[in-house]
């Protein structure tokens, strides 16, 4: 099934979920730029499309979050700490907006252009806007947390399977 029901969630909501999940994982990389400046197998293959793969979640975010206000009358509702959860859910959504928005204000901000899969979007300016450029110096302060939401979300999911027991994990693995 395609739409969410109070037990499950459709196909569309779980493709977002994990393919999105996924796409994170590989933008979390980069911050193995620390070790020995990128200089390793981590660095070469991934993160040259950071920015690229950056823009696709910025898109299917947008799409994500339309197709989460369409769903959320008949979605599976939490079965504890409702407060807790919803407020998680929100700074995950949140992340993945705020993420791709200093990325593209420190790059912009910077006067470096946009190059999205190879295609020059805007143009190398290399002139420097200062406000568009402290916009940008949060993204990597806001990576962090979003790590650690995403490493808290992870451990409440493997909670719910493996203490709990519960259909929390099974339902967003279609099961
Ligand atoms: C959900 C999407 C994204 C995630 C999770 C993400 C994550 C990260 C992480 C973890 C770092 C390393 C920070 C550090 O070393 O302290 C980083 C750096 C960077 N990212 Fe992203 N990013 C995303 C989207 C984007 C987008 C869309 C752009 C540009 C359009 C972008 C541009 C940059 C740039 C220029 C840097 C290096 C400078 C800096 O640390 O501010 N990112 N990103
Ligand atoms: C970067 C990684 C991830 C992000 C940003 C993320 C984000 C989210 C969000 C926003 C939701 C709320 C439903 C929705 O609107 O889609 C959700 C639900 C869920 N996620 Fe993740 N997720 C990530 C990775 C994972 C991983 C790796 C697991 C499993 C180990 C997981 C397990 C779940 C489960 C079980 C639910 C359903 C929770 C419920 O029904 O109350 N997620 N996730």
């Amino acid at each position: 099934m395609n739409n969410d029901s109070p037990t499950h969630y459709g196909r569309t909501t779980r493709f977002l979920h994990w393919a999105m999940a996924l796409l994170i994982v590989l933008q979390f990389l980069k911050l193995g730029d620390r070790i020995e400046d990128g200089e390793h197998w981590i660095g070469q293959t991934f993160v040259p499309w950071h920015v690229s793969i950056g823009v696709v979640i910025f898109a299917l975010a947008v799409l994500r979050l339309w197709w989460a206000v369409l769903q959320r009358p008949h979605r599976p509702q939490p079965e504890a700490s409702p407060a807790v959860v919803r407020l998680g859910h929100f700074l995950l959504y949140a992340c993945m907006f705020l993420m791709p928005m200093t990325g593209l204000a420190a790059l912009l901000g910077g006067g470096y252009g946009l190059t999205v899969f190879g295609v020059d979007i805007v143009t190398k300016t290399e002139v420097e806007t200062p406000w568009l450029a402290a916009i940008g110096n949060l993204h990597s302060p806001i990576a962090w947390v979003f790590v650690a939401l995403v490493v808290g979300h992870i451990a409440a999911a493997l909670f719910h399977h493996f203490v709990r027991r519960d259909q929390t994990l099974r339902r967003m693995l279609g099961q």
